[in-house]
């Protein structure tokens, strides 16, 4: 779905690569949140990619290795300068069928060719040892940007502070994260109340603490590491003259985080 939306508004993502992963069951899949949950969720998803896009861009100079946790079918490979390595991480079922897709739209030069690397990994399990063995291997003495955009929502508390940590150990000084939570303050909207309605019926988690809000003194709290930006939705559209077309309650508000290892 975050795919099909990012196509939806190419003007706003700068994603040009997303329409390849539209099909027909995901459309009906898309129709039905947009209805249900928010219709501002194509630009939302569009304001965020376009957020990370442009600070990767921005910090060229600085990045070797794009590390993304939770990578889905996100396509920055392709949008970004080809001297940049990937390391792709998510579930094995994801990452192997993200793999063959790619492989096949690479030989039919739909997509150009890219040095990516895919890790099948699950963050709900024992994954820290194998993990950092498989990145150390790629990555080496790299500068990095960790990516970890729509995923703390599927966390839990422990394991959103076990990946924190976890970055801490595979990053050196000056190396960057770039994360996307929303505020514990979403969990009283209307829409978030939507949401969570349209992922119980149909994803089958049934509590209300299920979906990781985080507010932003997680971030302070790590002492490693410096915030060096953070928007939300409404911050950012307006740098990108992104029209809102909802009330604020109505939209689902994303903060968008980029910190620095300063130690
Ligand atoms: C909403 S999608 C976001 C995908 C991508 N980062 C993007 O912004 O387009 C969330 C992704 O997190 C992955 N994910 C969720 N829980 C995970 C876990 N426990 N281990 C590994 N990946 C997980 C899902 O498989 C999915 O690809």
């Amino acid at each position: 779905m975050t795919s099909m939306f990012r196509a939806m508004n190419t003007t706003l993502s700068n994603d040009l690569y997303s329409k390849l992963w539209n099909n027909r069951k995901t459309k009906v899949w898309v129709d039905d949140y947009l209805t249900e949950v928010s219709e501002e969720e194509v630009n939302t998803h569009c304001v965020r990619n376009r957020f990370f896009l442009e600070k990767i861009k921005e910090r060229l100079t600085e990045i070797d290795i794009l590390i993304n946790f939770g990578a889905g079918f996100s396509m920055y490979p392709f949008l970004l300068d080809e001297s940049i390595v990937h390391i792709e991480i998510d579930k094995p079922a994801i990452v192997n069928y993200k793999k063959a897709k790619i492989s096949n739209w690479i030989e039919t030069s739909e997509l150009p060719r890219r040095d990516i690397h895919f890790l099948g990994t699950d963050f709900s399990k024992d994954y820290e040892e194998g993990l950092y063995v498989q990145i150390d291997g790629i990555k080496k003495d790299k500068k990095s940007l960790i990516l970890l955009e729509g995923v703390l929502f599927f966390l839990d508390l422990n394991q959103a502070k076990g990946i924190f940590n976890f970055f801490d150990k595979i990053q050196n000084k000056g190396e960057y994260i770039g994360s996307v939570s929303f505020k514990h303050s979403i969990k009283e909207t209307s829409v978030f109340k939507r949401l969570q309605r349209f992922l119980n019926d149909r994803i089958l988690k049934t509590s209300k603490d299920d979906y990781l809000a985080i507010d932003t003194d997680f971030y302070i709290e790590k002492s490693k590491y410096t915030i060096r930006e953070h928007k939300d939705y409404f911050m950012y559209s307006k740098e990108l003259n992104n029209k809102i077309n909802l009330n604020a309650t109505d939209i689902l508000n994303e903060n968008f985080y980029l910190l620095q290892k300063t130690i």
